[in-house]
């Protein structure tokens, strides 16, 4: 499969699994993969917010009802458009977004600043802190996992924070989202990437002791004004601009051109497929 949501993780320029990446190249990784999210998160809040909405309602209410005590995590919140759904479905409680780019804690924070018992902490999400191993009523997040370097490390490591009675939403971006439309076309320009890791996400879960209760694909209809809005959309403040920052102007501008080479003219429709994981801890 092919990188079109942008995993730097396992592109051309790795062939190693994360794990056999020196200390300081994970570092480095990491700082740049924050860098490019620091540059898109205005943008991304404007494009991607609104036409994500339909998932992240979707991922939200799957862990609606009754909820154990304890703190409800949102792991990759990006601006955090899972806190307004999250308050009309589950009402007052401590909810933390956790994110690994300034940029983007900077406007979760904003969006946070009204509720007193929501707080957004900078940091990796791909393996959480111990201290939250047992605590937690819940955990929610859309559209980081694919992300991350080990996702099936990363969602082992947020089913390891629920305690009994508590309920996990992962929603995420799989190898492979439409056989055609801008997302598939984008990734048949780019590199193949290794996607072999999703079909360890639930016997990930499995491992965790959590019980898998729904694994399937919403699609939502997707608009975009034309091919170039959104291609300048993608690159500049979406999935692709920490692969736009570290390949440079050059890429991109070859990228953009192939791209729009066939592309449609006009507005542009599709029906791309997410992955859905919901799971509970008895
Ligand atoms: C596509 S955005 C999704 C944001 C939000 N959940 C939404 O649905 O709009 C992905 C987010 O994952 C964050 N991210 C990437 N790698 C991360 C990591 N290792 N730890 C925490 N956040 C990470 C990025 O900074 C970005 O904000």
């Amino acid at each position: 499969m092919r990188g079109w949501n942008g995993s730097p993780y396992r592109g051309r320029s790795s062939t190693r699994r994360p794990g056999e990446h020196t200390v300081t190249e994970h570092a480095e990784r990491l700082d740049g993969i924050a860098r490019g999210w620091d540059e898109a998160a205005e943008g991304y809040e404007a494009y991607y917010v609104p036409r994500f909405a339909p998932w992240v309602e979707v991922a939200v209410r799957a862990i609606a009802g009754a909820l154990p005590e304890g703190p409800v995590l949102v792991p990759c919140c990006g601006t955090f458009p899972e806190l307004d759904v999250l308050i009309e479905y589950i009402g007052d409680r401590e909810i933390v977004g956790i994110d690994l780019s300034a940029g983007m804690v900077r406007l979760a924070t904003e969006r946070a600043a009204r509720h007193p018992r929501v707080s957004v902490i900078q940091g990796d999400a791909s393996t959480l802190d111990p201290a939250w191993t047992g605590r937690c009523a819940a955990v929610v997040s859309v559209f980081g996992l694919q992300q991350l370097p080990e996702p099936d490390h990363a969602i082992a490591s947020w089913a390891a924070a629920l305690r009994p009675g508590g309920r996990l939403s992962v929603v995420y971006w799989p190898g492979t989202t439409e056989p055609d439309g801008p997302f598939a076309r984008l990734a048949a320009l780019l590199d193949p990437h290794d996607d072999s890791w999703e079909s360890s996400l639930v016997p990930a879960l499995t491992a965790q002791g959590t019980v898998l209760d729904r694994d399937d694909n919403p699609s939502f209809r997707m608009t975009h004004p034309d091919a170039a809005t959104f291609f300048d959309a993608h690159t500049l403040s979406g999935p692709l601009r920490p692969l736009a920052t570290s390949r440079g102007r050059s890429f991109i501008t070859a990228l953009r051109t192939a791209f729009l080479h066939r592309s449609p003219t006009g507005e542009w429709h599709h029906h791309p497929q997410a992955r859905h994981l919901i799971a509970h801890k008895p």
